[in-house]
């Protein structure tokens, strides 16, 4: 893989790109007066861990593309293998009784690396379409073993498992309950995520876990246990900000849902394919076998978009019980898309082939070790890491842990200070989120870190000058 020593040469036209996007280009999470006012940051090439923009400035690309570029851009084996296909079948009929080769090829390669007897496989358009699947799975299975009252599900607060209607629903990230969107309420309910760090301090982390696990037990209780189906749970939350939950909390969730009878989701659309060190995480990290699984993003590196519910044999035993007549009626015109289903294909050959799960295990180690550095800073209240998914937290004052009022942006001051010195980490309200490619190298860790450290020291400095931090 060529990576380029030197930016490439700015887009000659790109005043006219910046407005033809302002005026007609409306995007996911759309800020309409920001982006009436600076357009975007216009992307047009990128190699392995790098991205370079129309105006000819290169950057370290410590987000993945949205925790997705896992394997890195600009593979040639890639585009081989995806123009390969194009040539030889660029589309076929999923539904019924029509198949592709490489859709069977990906599914029974996706159950072999599935843990537990997650044998059954739905191929869907992305992780949206992945999770809303797994709901209408649900529904499915329950009516099937007749139970149509056993439909309501329980989430975490501070979730997020994707954009359509009901995936939003299930999410539920306060930033993201904009009053402008409606949100489906009936079927769905929302506990406590583990996040220790901002548990309250009469808690230890023995008794936030009891805390945490008694609260999910009384909800379950309280909608009554013949009534709810499932639970949907990242593994560590991605967009939450990266939440590293306590150990044994999902052991214990488990538990719980195993005395009741409730489905265990595991949306693994961030925390699969190696972000992790690991093909899936739930059971290989978190000793959960999981009823379902969710993913997408790193199922194809993002060369193309793909996700897939992966769901248990138990379920498929219920729902496809000979002599019933029955159908699933649910599909979507690209589920099983050829090109998409080769390019998951050589995605999982080059992540086995490349050894990226053991690179990730050691370099993702070095990012923690580094990054933890950075806990000592003003404005850091705390940092969290598991191997490639990482987070800055901010706080305006490290004992009480406020956060800034919103118009400080703190996460956006520092991502703006590292764009500048060529570096993108994302900000999400007060918190600077990474999750870079497999690929990344030491040194890499070390410009990512060394790039953050001088942007909140230098963001440190502006604030106190501004009257809004008091070094605290
Ligand atoms: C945990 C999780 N689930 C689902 C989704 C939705 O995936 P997509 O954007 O591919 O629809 C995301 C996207 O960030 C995610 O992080």
């Amino acid at each position: 893989m060529a990576i380029p020593t030197r930016p490439l040469a700015a887009t000659p036209h790109n005043d006219q790109l910046v407005k033809a996007d302002k005026a007609h280009y409306m995007h996911g999470y759309h800020m309409f007066d920001e982006h009436a006012e600076q357009g975007a940051l216009n992307i047009q090439a990128g190699d392995g861990a790098y991205i370079h923009d129309t105006q000819g400035n290169r950057f370290l690309d410590a987000v993945g593309g949205m925790w997705c570029t896992n394997i890195g851009l600009g593979r040639e084996e890639m585009a081989l293998a995806i123009a390969d296909q194009v040539r030889q079948l660029a589309y076929s009929n999923p539904f019924s009784d029509m198949a592709n080769p490489k859709a069977i090829e990906l599914c029974q390669k996706l159950a072999s690396l599935a843990p537990g007897d997650l044998d059954h496989v739905f191929l869907t358009t992305g992780g949206s379409t992945a999770v809303d699947t797994a709901y209408r799975l649900i529904q499915y299975y329950q009516n099937c073993r007749g139970k149509p009252h056993k439909k309501h599900v329980i989430a975490r607060y501070n979730a997020y498992h994707g954009s359509t209607c009901l995936t939003m629903s299930i999410g539920n990230k306060a930033a993201d309950r904009v009053p402008e969107f409606d949100y489906a309420h009936e079927l769905i309910h929302h506990v406590s995520n583990p996040n220790f760090y901002r548990a309250g301090d009469d808690m230890d982390e023995a008794e936030f876990l009891d805390f945490l696990v008694a609260e999910f037990e009384d909800k379950i209780l309280s909608l009554g246990a013949d009534n709810v189906a499932a639970f949907f749970a990242e593994p560590i939350m991605g967009s939450g900000g990266v939440i590293i939950p306590p150990t044994g909390y999902f052991q214990r969730m488990w538990q719980v849902c195993q005395t009741y009878d409730i489905l265990f989701v595991a949306d693994e659309v961030v925390t699969s394919f190696g972000r992790l060190g690991t093909f899936f995480a739930s059971e290989a990290l978190f000793g959960v076998t999981p009823d379902i699984i969710t993913t997408a993003k790193g199922l194809t590196s993002a060369y193309l978009p793909l996700g897939a519910c992966i769901f248990s044999e138990r379920i498929w035993k219920v729902i496809a019980e000979p002599g019933k007549g029955r159908c699933f009626t649910h599909g979507f015109t690209y589920s099983g898309h050829p090109v998409c289903c080769v390019a998951a294909l050589k995605n999982i050959e080059i992540i086995e082939r490349e050894n990226l799960l053991a690179h990730v295990n050691d370099v993702g180690g070095y990012l923690e070790q580094r990054l933890q550095t950075l806990a000592a800073l003003p404005l850091v209240g705390q940092v969290r890491c598991m191997k490639l998914m990482a987070c800055v937290e901010f706080v305006a004052n490290k004992q009480t842990k406020a956060v800034f009022p919103d118009a400080v942006n703190i996460g956006e001051r520092i991502h703006v200070r590292a764009q500048a010195k060529g570096l993108l980490v994302r900000p999400i309200m007060h918190l600077n989120v990474m999750s870079p490619p497999l690929i990344i190298t030491h040194a890499q860790v070390d410009e990512i870190v060394d790039t953050l450290r001088s942007c909140i020291l230098e963001a440190a400095q502006e604030l106190t000058e501004q009257g809004l931090y008091h070094g605290q």
